[in-house]
Formats: structure tokens, C-alpha cells, sequence
């Protein structure tokens, strides 16, 4: 009988990448609403140093995840559904896809590009890159700003993968099933 689910690491790392979206979304939001001051107020420098830190290190480390599961489907391709999916189903899940890979690549280029050009250091953890010198502060916040909305796309679109994958879950038609971790 042919395989309907990912491979495990498959699975494992569409939870990691999950994971890690959820976190740099949620810091990424309170940095735009609150700005660098703002989130110094409210947490000190040390943790708003380490908050930054970590948002650059996350970003990297999702882009290169991102990376080898694209890379991955050359070895194991996506499994074929138990039930197919209608038309409509294939071409929105399909479009939902492709605009979340999109994105998950899209974002982090964006974040580095406009860390490096408005003069800030690029970090990955122990790593650092220094910002360019002179920076050029007007495009930076143009990226950023790019950064953000790409953001908030993302955020609109996962909101549509969510609510497709409770309703598959819901309806246990073995959807689910591909990509859970059980
Ligand atoms: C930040 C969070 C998430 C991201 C970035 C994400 C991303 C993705 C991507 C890119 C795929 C396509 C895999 C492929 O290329 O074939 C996928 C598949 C899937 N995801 Fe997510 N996902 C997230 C969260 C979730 C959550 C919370 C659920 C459950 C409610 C979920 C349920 C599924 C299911 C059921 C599939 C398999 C769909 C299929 O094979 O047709 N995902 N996810």
C-alpha cells in the first residue's frame, strides 16, 4: 500500500518550523508596535539585546529549515492522499502552500537585508556580521516596513492553513494524519 503520510523528518520539521514561526511572529509584532525604545522600556536593554538576538538567530535558522524541506521533497516527495481532493481543494491547497514557502523565505531575506543596510549587526547566534557602513537608514526602514506587511501576509495565510487543518482534523479524513507527529 503506498505511504499517505511525510516522512517523520518530514513531520518533525514542518512542527519545528511551526514553532519557530509562531515565536518570531509574535516578537516581530511587538517590536513593530512598540519600537526599539519601547520594548527597552518595557523588558530593560540586556533582554531587549537578547530578544533582537534571538529574532535575527530564529529567522536565519527558519530560512535554512525552510530550505532543506524544500530540499527534501528531491528524496521523498508529498505522499498521495487516502481520499483525492476535489479541484477547488488541490488548487487552494496548493496556492496556500506555495505562498507559505514563499513567504517563510521571502521574510527572513527581507529581515537581513534591511538589519544589514540600516547599518545593524546580522546575528546567528555566536556569529556576527556587521552592519554596512555608512548604512543607508531611509531604505532600511523601507525593508523593514516590506518585513512586516510580509508578516501580516503570512499571519493571514496561516490563519487559513489553520482553520483547514482543524477542519480536516475535525472531520478525520486522515489529512491530519499525513503531518501530525504520532
Ligand atoms: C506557523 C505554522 C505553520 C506553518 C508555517 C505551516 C506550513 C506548512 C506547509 C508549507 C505545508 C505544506 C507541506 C507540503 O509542501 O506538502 C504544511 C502542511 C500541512 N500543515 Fe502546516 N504549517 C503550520 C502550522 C500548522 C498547524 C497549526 C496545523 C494544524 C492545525 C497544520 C496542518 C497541516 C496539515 C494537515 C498539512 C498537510 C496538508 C497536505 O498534505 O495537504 N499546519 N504546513
Amino acid at each position: 500500500m503506498a505511504k499517505t503520510r511525510y516522512s517523520f523528518v518530514q513531520r518533525l520539521l514542518h512542527w519545528i518550523i511551526a514553532l519557530l514561526v509562531f515565536g518570531l511572529l509574535a516578537m516581530g509584532f511587538t517590536f513593530w508596535s512598540l519600537g526599539f525604545e519601547g520594548v527597552k522600556g518595557m523588558f530593560g536593554a540586556e533582554l531587549t539585546n537578547t530578544f533582537y538576538t534571538m529574532h535575527k538567530s530564529f529567522g536565519i535558522l527558519l530560512f535554512f529549515l525552510v530550505v532543506l524541506r524544500l530540499l527534501l521533497f528531491r528524496f521523498w516527495p508529498a505522499p498521495p492522499y487516502e481520499t483525492p481532493l476535489s479541484g477547488t481543494e488541490r488548487v487552494v491547497s496548493a496556492t496556500t502552500h506555495a505562498l507559505l514557502y514563499l513567504l517563510l523565505i521571502g521574510i527572513p531575506i527581507g529581515g537581513w537585508l534591511a538589519t544589514s543596510i540600516s547599518g545593524f549587526p546580522v546575528q546567528f547566534f555566536g556569529w556576527s556580521q556587521p552592519g554596512l557602513d555608512p548604512a543607508n537608514k531611509e531604505l532600511g526602514s523601507q525593508l523593514f516596513l516590506m518585513h512586516g506587511i510580509g508578516g501580516l501576509v503570512l499571519l493571514a495565510v496561516l490563519l487559513l492553513h489553520i482553520g483547514a487543518g482543524i477542519k480536516h482534523w475535525k472531520l478525520k479524513d486522515g489529512i491530519m494524519k499525513r503531518i501530525s507527529l504520532p
